[in-house]
Parts: C-alpha cells; sequence; structure tokens
C-alpha cells in the first residue's frame, strides 16, 4: 500500500505510478458513481492484494444508442473520497480520447456466452464490455480483477475473455451486495423515484421466492421461472423482460436442474432497467 492515493488520467502517468506498486496488484474496474457494492470489490482486493488499482470510466461503447451513456450518474468528488478511505492506491481516470482515440477499430468479441441474456437485449454491449476490460488489463497488467455476481453474464464472459486470451490474471467474483429490502446495489437505482423504489425490492423477493422452491426440491426449471413470473405479477410497476434459468457455465436455458444453475431476469421499472439474478446449488 502507498501513503497516499495517486490519480492518473493519461498513459504515461499510468505506465510510471503503475512501478511503485506492490505486487500481487488488485483491479477493481468500474463506472464510478460508486456505492457499497464497488466498495464491497475493493475491501475484497484490499484484503487479497498489495496494492489496489480501481479504474473509473463510464465506457461509451459498452452502451447502445438508446441506452443512458449520456445521463449515467457521475461525481468524480464523491468518488474519489470514497476511494481514498477504501485504502485504493492508484485510481485510473482516462478519458474518452484516451481509451478510444479518432480512428480507434480494433474489438475483442466473446462469441457464445455473449448470445443469450443481456447480449440478446443489449446488441454490442458486451462487445465494448470486453474491448474496455481487455484495454485496462493491458494497461494495469494486475494479479487479480475483481468482478460482481450482480453482472453474473459480464462475469461469465470476461472470465472465458481471460481464459481464451491467456491473460495472465484471476478473475475474482465477488457476492452482489443489497440494501436491507434487498433490492440490489447499483448506480440506477438513482433514477428510481420513490414510488418506484419501493415497488424495485420484488425482483429478489420474486428470485428468493424461486430460490426456496429449489431447496425444497423443485428442479423443474420452467417450474422456477413460472414462480418469479407469479411473484412479479403482483407489482404493476414492474414489467418483466426476460426470466432464465441457465446452466452457471454456459448460459444455456435449462429444463431440469442437474448441476449449478444461473436464475437470473431484467425488468423494466419505470422507465429504468435493473437486472438480477441468484444462484442456484
Ligand atoms: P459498474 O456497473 O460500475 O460496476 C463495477 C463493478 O461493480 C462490476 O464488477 C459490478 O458487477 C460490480 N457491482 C455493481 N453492483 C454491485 C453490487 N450490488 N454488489 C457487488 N458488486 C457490484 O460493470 C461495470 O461497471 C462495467 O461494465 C465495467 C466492468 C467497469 C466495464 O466498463
Amino acid at each position: 500500500m502507498t501513503e497516499s492515493m495517486m490519480i492518473v488520467n493519461n498513459l504515461d502517468e499510468l505506465l510510471y505510478a503503475r512501478r511503485f506498486l506492490d505486487r500481487p496488484l488488485g483491479l477493481v474496474p468500474t463506472m464510478g458513481y460508486l456505492h457499497a457494492g464497488h466498495i464491497s470489490l475493493i475491501q475484497q482486493a484490499r484484503q487479497e492484494c498489495n496494492s489496489v488499482l480501481v479504474s473509473i470510466f463510464v465506457n461509451p461503447t459498452q452502451f447502445g444508442p438508446n441506452e443512458d451513456f449520456t445521463s449515467y450518474p457521475r461525481n468524480t468528488e464523491g468518488d474519489l473520497h470514497l476511494l481514498e478511505q477504501a485504502g485504493v492506491d492508484l485510481v485510473w481516470m482516462p478519458s474518452p480520447e484516451v481509451m478510444y482515440p479518432p480512428g480507434y477499430q480494433t474489438w475483442v468479441e466473446v462469441d457464445n456466452l455473449t448470445k443469450p441474456l443481456e447480449g440478446s437485449m443489449r446488441p454490442g454491449h458486451f462487445r465494448g464490455v470486453t474491448t474496455v476490460v481487455a484495454k485496462l488489463f493491458n494497461a494495469t497488467r494486475p494479479d487479480r480483477a475483481y468482478f460482481g455476481q450482480k453482472d453474473a453474464q459480464q462475469a461469465a464472459v470476461l472470465r472465458q475473455m481471460t481464459r481464451d486470451l491467456s491473460y495472465p490474471l484471476d478473475i475474482i467474483v465477488c457476492p452482489t451486495l443489497r440494501e436491507t429490502d434487498g433490492l440490489a446495489m447499483s448506480s440506477r437505482n438513482t433514477y428510481l423515484d420513490a414510488q418506484q423504489r419501493q415497488a424495485a425490492p420484488v425482483l429478489y423477493r420474486a428470485l428468493s421466492a424461486a430460490r426456496a422452491d429449489y431447496e425444497a426440491g423443485q428442479r423443474d426449471a420452467e417450474g422456477l421461472r413460472q414462480k418469479v413470473k407469479a411473484v412479479l405479477a403482483g407489482e404493476p410497476q414492474v414489467s418483466l423482460q426476460y426470466i432464465s434459468c441457465a446452466d452457471y457455465d454456459t448460459l444455456v436455458e435449462l429444463e431440469q436442474i442437474n448441476a449449478r444453475a444461473l436464475l437470473s431476469l431484467a425488468a423494466f421499472v419505470g422507465k429504468t432497467r435493473l437486472i438480477d439474478n441468484v444462484v442456484l446449488g
């Protein structure tokens, strides 16, 4: 751990500052507007690594044309304060021009794992995620990189990319941090008005009800999907986009659950799109 937090915005500064970081180095990539979920990743990195690097970059290439890139919440000053308190050594805050200079034309794509779920609803999203994370890996050369189970498919895709491209680092997936009423913490929760905020915990209640069925012996995947739908049907402010019960590793939809499975959903609460999931087995 270095004495005070360094903040760098361009590649030369990053490469210089990187030399002062002890290994193992933990990287926590973020898009900022940090909440306790992000901080939990940083705390785990702090425990397991001798230095911690956090990136803040709202990555334009992972947002679709009708998504919230320009309105995505930003709070650099508040973020830096939280990072300092969390004992972060180095913050990498590149501008879009640093990450994607004029004429940029190189992309990283993971194939099958990006097709279902978020990939099918958000064309091009994972191409943006894998490209930016590959660039973060190349520029920072971490020993470990920390991601949240909240974005389960993202974690699976990045694990695949890391294996396929032979990055010499470990991907660590950390549990989803929730508000006391069960709502998964997310920067996008800030879009919810008071009524929507009250309705939103139904997402986790629905997933939990299906998980309870699973724990009571239900192994029929469609039965679990229907259970989630039934609970959500009681909340008019929520409209389900998809509910999936898929193999944990391949993300292929299941009929019967015989191994670890991922029960995941996306739903609109008003205009805000939220995702959540639980792991079965
Ligand atoms: P962002 O949404 O800022 O999330 C940064 C990291 O925090 C991700 O790994 C995400 O899964 C994790 N995270 C978010 N909410 C969480 C919660 N409630 N509990 C635990 N972890 C949580 O995900 C991204 O940014 C971007 O796609 C990124 C990987 C930075 C690439 O641009």
